[in-house]
């Protein structure tokens, strides 16, 4: 999705803007521009389509500084990707301004400034915003007030940024359904659509809330709230450090967050399991009694969130002993569920933006749920901020598209969530602490998985020119398919899909020849045989099977059939997570056979603030 970034100091802010810029690559985008108030007080705008640093490169071309500026990458929706469509747009009289989010009565916008002979030089909903602003300002003469004046037209989803040259001490900022931050600097402040973009300026940030209009000055901070009136926000220290969102000696962000995951999942249960107990206020102070009131889960989230739900539906069925749904949030907002009494909503969002995911929070929270649960990575965001009950994966920042090691944080929250329920709903004290056992050895068991790579590696080789494949598991093992098919695919950009093995004989099977790699995942469960039979079939039609199966599992490579032993001892409760690594390594390599763009794979975002 789109960036923003801003500054206002005493000093050259156009490296700040550039490093966050590239700070924020990892969201998605395809051009960048930046807008800056010279030394003369002029508006000098640079765009470019591609990279940053294509952006950079023009910058030294055409030196550009200036104290005041605000830059952005683009994520087309509205007009291809072009320097045309890029932002800063601009309006008349030295008004620039930079956009995240969707403006769904922009046609209409634009038909009324047509016909006040504002000329359009682009096919954004962006440039309308721009025009609307000057067409305010010329009848309230202070931008701050057009701005105000603007957003109280506008349908739709924004984030904006806006400068103009006759206001060379302010950044205007409005914030509706997309997120921004400011960072409070030293007589110099900052805006960025996330800390992120900001962490090497400062520690500090003010987070707005939805509506409000904020102005920012070197040394002051102005915020309105959606009613118009003054109001105090927070400023909030942020923990993450500056090099938390750099590679160190990883070539892709991706491998380093796949190794970085026995961490992250042991930092996701330190403090909230401790002498064989789950401590149920991690979740907020009012846990107890709503776990102990729930009746009925509906999981609802998105991608590769919507697989960590789908697999924990099986562990709160078969665990907690309660109804458990899952959907995907772009389906789910637009049902009229019906709610059984006391079931709990969770939503699961790594970004904690998505805003199918944060659309349907709202619904749901106008439909009679007893109440509300978000497990998600980042604690400043709008999910978590909504929320009633909140569980944070402690992952540090994702930056490769793909998510990784969010998922697997992600599955851990949720086992401690599985844990929670089942204490109010039967599990005794033993049961509870067999089941915190198995989670705080997941770390241990991620780290013996990763010494596969290298074999993983060597396999990708045979994966590296097909077209197609197909990952098969069984029970919980199949929301792991489909995420091994997700990554695959998402990054690769192999064709993949993902069944439920017992599933194939029903059409699937059609597509099986030499041609067409399998891969199963088989840890040692109770549906371990049924798998076996369904693997038959596939070899019985020269099918070519690739699976990672337990060392108990009595599985042997043969012809055509490739095992890769996995480590012993998993249990039904850690499995989920441990074989989603051998999947995520396989994908990262064959992606990287195909020279594909590994951390920013083609049309793709990391953050979809977009419908
Ligand atoms: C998967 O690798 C993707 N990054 C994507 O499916 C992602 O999980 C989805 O867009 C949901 O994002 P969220 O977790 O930030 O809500």
């Amino acid at each position: 999705m789109c960036g923003i970034v801003g500054a206002i100091a005493d000093r050259n802010i156009v490296p700040i803007l550039i490093e966050g810029l590239r700070r924020l690559e990892y969201r998605g985008y395809d051009s960048a521009g930046v807008a800056v108030l010279n030394s003369s007080g002029h508006l000098r705008r640079l765009r470019t389509v591609g990279k940053v640093k294509m952006l950079q490169d023009a910058i030294v071309e055409t030196p550009t500084d200036g104290q005041l500026g605000i830059a952005h990458t683009r994520w087309a929706t509205h007009g291809v990707p072009s320097e045309r469509n890029a932002h800063p747009h601009i309006s008349r009289d030295g008004i620039a301004i930079v956009h995240n989010g969707i403006i769904e009565n922009h046609e209409e916008l634009r038909e009324e400034l047509t016909s006040l002979g504002y000329t359009f030089t682009s096919e954004t909903d962006t440039e309308v915003i721009a025009h609307r602003i000057h067409h305010h300002k010329q009848k309230l003469g202070d931008i701050f007030r057009a701005v105000r004046a603007t957003v109280a037209e506008l349908e739709g989803a924004y984030a904006l940024a806006v400068v103009s040259e006759d206001s060379p001490d302010r950044i205007i900022l409005a914030r509706a359904g997309c997120p921004v931050v400011i960072g409070v600097g030293n007589n110099e402040n900052f805006v960025a659509s996330d800390v992120s973009a900001l962490l090497p300026v400062t520690r500090k940030f003010i987070f707005l809330d939805e509506g409000d209009v904020a102005e920012i000055r070197r040394q002051d901070v102005r915020v309105l709230d959606a009613e118009g009136n003054t109001a105090h926000r927070e400023v909030r220290e942020s923990a993450l450090s500056a090099d938390a969102a750099e590679k160190g000696d990883y070539p892709h962000f991706m491998l380093k967050e796949i190794f970085e995951q026995p961490r992250a999942v042991a930092q996701t249960l330190e403090e909230r399991v401790a002498g064989g107990k789950l401590l149920e206020a991690a979740f907020g102070p009012l846990a107890t009694e709503i776990f102990r009131r729930t009746e009925a889960v509906q999981i609802v989230a998105c991608g590769t969130s919507y697989h960590a739900g789908a697999v924990a539906k099986y562990y709160i069925e078969q665990i907690a002993r309660l109804p458990c749904w899952v959907e995907i949030a772009s389906e789910y907002r637009y049902r009229n569920p019906v709610v059984p009494k006391n079931t709990l909503f969770v939503t699961i969002s790594q970004s904690g933006e998505t805003a199918d995911t944060l659309a349907a929070l709202r619904m749901a929270k106008q439909s009679g749920y007893l109440s509300s649960l978000s497990i998600c990575n980042v604690p400043e965001s709008s999910l978590v901020r909504e929320s009633e009950l909140v569980l944070l994966t402690r992952a540090g920042p994702e930056i490769g598209v793909a998510s990784t090691k969010a998922f697997t944080t992600q599955l851990t929250a949720l086992g401690m969530l599985v844990v929670a329920l089942a204490k109010h709903h039967g599990a005794d004290a033993e049961r509870e602490r067999g089941l915190v056992q198995r989670l705080i050895e997941i770390p241990g068991l991620i780290e013996k998985t990763l010494h596969l790579e290298p074999t993983i590696k060597e396999l990708a080789k045979r994966f590296a020119d097909k077209h197609h494949a197909l990952f098969l598991g069984r029970g919980q093992m199949h929301p792991i398919a489909m995420e091994g098919a997700l990554k695959l695919k998402e990054i690769s950009y192999i064709h993949a899909e993902a069944y439920a093995a017992g599933e194939l004989k029903h059409g699937p099977l059609a597509l099986v020849d030499a041609d067409m790699p399998v891969i199963t995942v088989a840890p040692n469960n109770d549906l371990l045989e049924k798998l076996k039979s369904n693997l038959q079939e596939v070899r019985a039609r020269g099918g070519e099977l690739y699976v990672f199966a337990d060392p108990d599992s009595g599985m042997q490579s043969s012809d055509g059939v490739t095992i890769i032993t996995m480590p012993k001892h998993v249990s039904h409760f850690q499995a989920a997570a441990v074989y989603s690594i051998p999947l995520q390594l396989l994908s990262y390599h064959c992606a990287i056979l195909r020279g594909t763009d590994v951390d920013q794979p083609r049309n793709l975002a990391k953050s979809v603030t977009v419908e």
